[in-house]
């Protein structure tokens, strides 16, 4: 199974993409996390990207398109992958459809998590990560079960992103308006999309999700 998690900043592509790990086994590859541990590991790719991010802005669309077509060769995504904040550009959507048929893949499904503009600054900027296993919380909507010790890996140590402010999640939403969301008609022209109601709660969302993958 190949899947597309599209949505604004916040809409829960994250949170959803961790659950379809568990229920189906196939990575999620994640082009924010992948550009984070660049920036974090200080490598070239990493140096031109970090001022970019942290501003709400895109990548160039060549760094990213390079990152996702090296790391779908991996040995782990021969079953199918998730493809979490990528495309996120025509030029990105062309260039995933031309990887694809040159490794003679196709895509499964394209998954729009719609969400209303005015919830996204609350959800991003009270989301906070396990430093330890990457596992997603938020200040109000989803508390670790013991506060202060990750339910996954029991590690008491969290982060927060320098870009999961109020200031950068609009210039981040304006960019997904822009850039991205012309790729919801570029997805439904070919029969690709479903969306789902990402206001419903967590849990919703996911069997939501699973309905429309199970039937797929
Ligand atoms: P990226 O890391 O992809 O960030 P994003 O797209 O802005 O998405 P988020 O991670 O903010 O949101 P999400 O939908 O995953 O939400 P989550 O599930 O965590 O990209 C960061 C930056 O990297 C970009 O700005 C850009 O600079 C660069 N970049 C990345 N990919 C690129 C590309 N392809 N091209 C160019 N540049 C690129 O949920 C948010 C919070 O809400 C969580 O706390 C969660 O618990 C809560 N929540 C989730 N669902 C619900 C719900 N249903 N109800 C209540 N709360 C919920």
């Amino acid at each position: 199974m190949r899947l597309i998690l599209l949505g604004p900043p916040g809409a829960g592509k994250g949170t959803q993409a961790q659950r379809i790990v568990e229920k189906f086994g196939i990575p999620q590859l994640s082009t924010g996390d992948m550009l984070r541990a660049a920036v974090s590991a200080g490598t070239d790719v990493g140096k031109r990207a970090k001022a970019v991010m942290d501003a709400g802005k895109l990548v160039s669309d060549d760094i990213v398109i390079a990152i996702v077509s090296e790391r779908i060769d991996q040995p782990d995504c021969a079953k199918g992958f998730i493809l979490d904040g990528f495309p996120r550009t025509l030029v990105q959507a062309d260039a995933t459809d031309a990887m694809l048929k040159a490794k003679g893949l196709d895509l499964s499904k394209v998954l729009e998590i719609k969400v209303n503009d005015e919830v996204l600054a609350d959800r991003v900027s009270g989301r906070y990560t396990c430093a330890n296993c990457g596992a997603g919380y938020h200040d109000t909507n989803l508390r670790p079960r013991q506060e202060g010790v990750c339910d996954r890996c029991g590690s008491t140590h969290f982060k927060r992103r320098p870009d999961d402010n109020r200031e950068t999640v609009v210039t981040r939403l304006q960019a997904y308006y822009k850039e991205t969301s012309p790729l919801i008609g570029y997805y439904h022209a070919k029969g690709k999309l479903a969306s789902v109601d990402g206001m419903a709660d967590i849990d919703r969302v996911t069997s939501d999700i699973e309905k429309i993958l199970e039937s797929a």
